[in-house]
């Protein structure tokens, strides 16, 4: 039987993405031009910025992909893109590139929920330790609905319970800051570059985690996430060294917050699969790059715990060219008026 080919495209955030991608499994490519270098200067991502970058290096990005790739447009069966959420004049840039590419090669449209992607980075081949799908074996082979999604990322931090393909149960979010945001802004408190996730977790590894009591907010029973009393915690002890953070206080405060975003998200993540009864916890999104987060997930869960290889935690069109296929395949695809939905949901 032919092989399906997919060619995506992600432009939801700063990362401007075209990947190949064969059966929803096989990356035959995965272009990722990073405007991080651009943002650093602002400590986050500047709107107007990104969707200007993203003009420029669109184009190239596409023909980059398609070309270590090795293939025409004539080898393809789809074009995908992210269409929500994340910032409306970004996914504009991919949606309308997308567009062109399909209309004027005849090639279907597929719309992808960036969340949905996250979680589909799952289901495409690696052969890192942690993740669940290898050349040989799906994950749906290896695991079986229903999964527990923990979504973690700039702008999402959400509980899913997944009970197959396209059904998504939320059982909780955040009420404030994402988990990825709060790691921004913590590391910039803490005079960290950006983006504060990874400088964060390079600082705690001289640190002591225990040496801040920072807060957890539980929330009593709920699977709710808030992390702005914690962010706000931070700042104070901060303000109490005005001289700066010298020696190893930087280390200390970073390994504390990691501690205490990764306390909460991997013991609630842990409970509501048991509740749920899900045959595994699958971590998605940037923030799951973090071993930290890692690590206290595995002690704590009854359930294996998968996670993607770090290049596919953060954005990338791979996982949207996953994700695009169980679409595809299922007859799912877009019409000519397809939009971009900023707030889109994924439950
Ligand atoms: O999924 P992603 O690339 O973009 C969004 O969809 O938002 O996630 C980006 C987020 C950033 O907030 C970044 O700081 C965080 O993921 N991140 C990390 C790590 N690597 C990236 N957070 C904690 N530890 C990391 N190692
Ligand atoms: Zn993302």
């Amino acid at each position: 039987m032919a092989e399906t080919r997919i060619l995506a495209i992600e432009t939801s955030c700063d990362e401007t993405s075209c990947a190949v991608v064969e059966d929803g499994r096989r990356i035959m490519s995965n272009v990722v031009a990073s405007q991080v270098d651009l943002h650093a200067r602002y400590g986050g991502v500047f709107p107007e910025l990104a969707s200007r970058a993203h003009i420029e290096a669109i184009v190239p990005v596409i023909e980059r992909a398609m070309w270590e790739a090795h293939v025409g447009f004539e080898d393809l069966d789809a074009v995908a893109v992210t269409y929500g959420p994340g910032l409306a004049g970004s996914l504009l840039v991919g949606v309308n590139a997308a567009k062109g590419l399909a209309l004027g090669r005849d090639l279907p449209l597929v719309a992808v929920n960036h969340l949905e992607a996250h979680v589909y980075a799952h289901w495409l081949e690696s052969d890192s330790e942690g993740a669940a799908t290898t050349p040989e074996v799906s994950i749906e082979d290896k695991v079986g609905f229903p999964m527990l999604a923990l979504i973690v990322s700039g702008g999402h931090t959400e509980l899913i319970l997944m009970r197959d393909h396209g059904i998504y149960e939320y059982l909780g979010g955040t009420l404030d800051d994402a988990a990825g945001e709060a790691f921004d802004k913590v590391g910039r408190l803490l005079g960290l570059s950006y983006p504060g996730g990874p400088a964060i977790q390079r600082a705690a590894e001289s640190g002591d985690p225990e040496s801040f009591s920072f807060p957890r907010a539980w929330l009593e029973d709920s699977f709710d996430f808030s992390f702005s009393g914690l962010k706000t915690a931070v700042m104070r002890a901060v303000d109490g060294y005005p001289g700066g953070l010298r020696g190893n206080l930087q280390a200390n405060m970073a390994a504390s917050f990691q501690e205490a975003v990764v306390d909460v998200l991997s013991t609630k993540a842990a409970r509501a699969a048991e509740e749920f009864g899900a045959q595994a916890i699958i971590l998605c999104g940037g923030v799951s790059a973090n071993r930290a987060l890692r690590s206290r997930t595995v002690e704590r869960s009854a359930v294996p715990v998968y996670y993607p290889p770090l290049s596919l935690c953060t954005d990338n069109a791979a996982m949207v060219g996953a994700c695009a296929y169980r679409h595809f395949e299922a007859g799912d695809c877009a019409s000519w008026g397809l939009d971009v939905i900023p707030g889109l949901r994924l439950a």
